[in-house]
């Protein structure tokens, strides 16, 4: 019988399964939880998803009436009904899914004084009659103070709104003015408006809609990043962009979609109407930041790596496809260079890192782990490739955070100790998991200072590929398989780690900074949240700095979108965050190479 190999998208699980497997059963063998309310006989239609690549047996005739077409034709399948027929990605949409991925989104938030971007002024006007018949722009021109706003050219769509709402309104309302004096819409007088700030990260999206007048948070929430279908990084999507301009549109296409829907459906469960979305700040690492707002992404794949544009940026949502007032704004703060974005801005901001007395270091741990030193107001910064291995993948059991991931793993009284998401059998390890795992393999002997097993290995195995040990017997696991650690994994978590500890040295190399100087070691993101300090320090992959130093800060991108959706001061601020700031290049660095293998071993 064939086996075929199927990576489950976004929660990143991979099984092997034989032909005569539906991939609903293939989901079960991977520990995932879809909904089959029906249990697979095929009129529940729960069991949703797509396949990205790969071919799967014939379409049923249950799965004609569940989908159109079109949908057929884009690879909606129900999964109870489809058997593998090659190698496969599958992408299981959230709502498919019983049990959802944990998703970091919070961060700590400073207090800004509230003074937007955006203003809202009410007026009243004298409707039209017989012997008045100036049109209606220009009755509003003549009747409100601010004329200098309407000199302005302000489009069809404000034209446009302003004619119905003023006869739905008896010619009263609130005209809601956008910087450089632009008009973003109309709404009926006192009506609140909001702005929503977006943190568009390589595998999540977080949301946050404020109102503008208090500062307040309406309402918040994270979905995965559905780009991940395209790719599990920015290299595979940028490829997958370049191969043709179809595709670059369609990863556009989906991340505006995703957020359209997820604002949709806050703004709808808080009555909020769209008129009353104005503005958006939108952050991302440059990769996500240049698929949002539709720019080329081909130089981002190439040397010397670099952005279309490091500047600022204002534009109106509606180019973009992007919901709200018919000229909602969308601000988006500089990137830094091709491999530290917007986000990395908003980071540096909501941590106040530029300010801090004495040496603070900051950094984002992701595929790519961006780094910044700052002292004396000055910042330096720079990019690591720490690979996937902290999101579960290159690893041979690795998964993303989501019910039945080992996160927190001890060993110790001879056997290992450990914890799940959400309490689930384990089913698999998710980053900090591994990351546990690895150092106390270290700390109790069981592996050596280069990685390899010892003979005090518990529960040592040879496997085909090498040895592993047997973290979670089949007969404890959910899956009723062994959850093994193998000496690759290992490998892929020495890469990682060196890779994030030589971009910390090359960054005090080029500043001349001892170790000791450092004050502040602020750590960001959503694995930075749930990665434990102890076992970090105990693999080498932060310095060995006093405990108070180090400050877990959460998703500080997302608050420092937050601020700058509030505060114009902050959007200068984080503009001249980039005017005091200089990039490290890491492959031009000389003690770059050197520094990584020496931080490859564990003493
Ligand atoms: Fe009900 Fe597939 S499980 S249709």
């Amino acid at each position: 019988m064939t086996n075929f190999l199927i990576d489950f998208e976004p929660v990143g699980k991979r099984v092997s399964v034989s032909e005569t497997t539906s991939l609903l059963s293939a989901t079960q063998d991977a520990g995932l939880s879809l909904t089959a309310v029906c249990g697979g006989v095929g009129i529940c239609q729960d069991c949703k998803i797509r396949c990205v690549s790969g071919k799967l047996s014939e379409i049923q005739l249950i799965e004609r009436d569940a989908f159109s077409p079109q949908e057929l034709q884009h690879g909606w399948r129900l999964a109870c009904q489809a058997y593998p027929r090659s190698d496969l990605i599958i992408e299981i949409p959230l709502e498919s899914m019983a049990t959802e991925q944990r998703l970091q989104i919070e961060g700590e938030i400073r207090k800004v004084a509230v003074q937007p971007a955006v203003y809202a002024l009410d007026f009243s006007l004298d409707p039209p009659n017989l012997q008045d018949l100036r049109g209606d722009w220009e009755r509003l021109v003549n009747g409100i103070p601010d004329k200098q706003v309407l000199q302005n050219n302000p489009g069809l769509p404000v034209i446009n709104q302003f004619s119905v709402k003023m006869r739905r309104s008896g010619w009263a309302g609130r005209v809601i003015i956008g910087k450089n004096q632009c008009i973003v819409g109309f709404l009926t007088e006192g009506q609140p408006f909001y702005g929503v700030a977006v943190d568009v990260g390589t595998t999540k999206l977080a949301v946050f809609i404020k109102d503008l007048s208090t500062g307040e948070t309406i309402a918040k929430d994270g979905v995965m990043n559905p780009q991940i279908a395209f790719g599990e990084d920015v290299v595979s999507r940028i490829a997958s962009a370049n191969s043709n301009r179809l595709s670059q549109n369609a990863l556009q296409e989906k991340l505006v979609d995703a957020i359209n829907r997820l604002v949709g459906r806050l703004i709808d469960e808080k009555g909020i109407v769209e008129d009353q979305i104005v503005d958006y700040v939108v952050v991302g690492n440059t990769a996500m930041h240049h698929f949002f707002a539709g720019l080329p992404v081909q130089q981002l794949g190439e040397a010397p790596y670099v952005p279309a544009v490091c500047r600022s940026l204002n534009f109106s949502a509606r180019d973009i496809g992007l919901n709200g007032a018919p000229n909602a704004r969308v601000y988006m703060p500089p990137n830094i260079a091709g491999y530290v974005g917007a986000d990395h801005i908003a980071m540096l901001l909501a941590t106040d890192a530029p300010s801090r007395e004495g040496v603070s270091i900051a950094l984002d741990i992701g595929t790519n782990t961006e780094i910044s030193l700052a002292l004396n107001g000055k910042l330096i910064s720079c990019s690591c490739a720490s690979g996937p291995a902290f999101e579960g993948a290159h690893i041979q059991d690795g998964m993303r955070a989501v019910p039945g991931a080992i996160e927190r793993a001890l060993f110790f009284d001879g056997d290992w100790h450990y914890s799940t998401v959400a309490d689930k059998p384990p089913v698999g390890i998710c980053g900090s998991g591994i990351l546990d795992i690895v150092a106390s393999l270290y700390e109790s002997g069981q592996i050596d200072a280069s990685g390899r097993f010892t003979e005090h290995a518990f529960r040592l195995v040879n496997r085909p590929k090498g040895g592993a040990i047997i973290m979670v017997p089949g007969k404890d696991s959910g899956t009723g398989k062994d959850i093994l650690v193998t000496r690759r994994d290992i490998r892929e978590i020495q890469l990682a780690k060196a890779a994030i500890r030589a971009g910390i040295e090359a960054l005090l190399r080029a500043t001349v900074v001892d170790l000791a100087e450092i004050k502040k070691f602020i750590v960001a993101g959503a694995f930075g949240t749930y990665l434990h300090l102890d076992s970090a320090l105990k693999i080498g992959m932060f310095p060995k700095l006093p405990t108070d130093c180090f400050l877990q800060v959460g998703n500080a991108a997302g608050a420092g979108a937050q601020e700058m959706l509030l505060s114009l001061a902050s959007r200068k601020a984080a503009e001249s965050i980039l005017e005091n700031l200089t990039y490290l290049e890491l492959t031009t660095d000389p003690g770059f190479i050197q520094s990584y293998v020496e931080s490859m071993g564990f003493d």
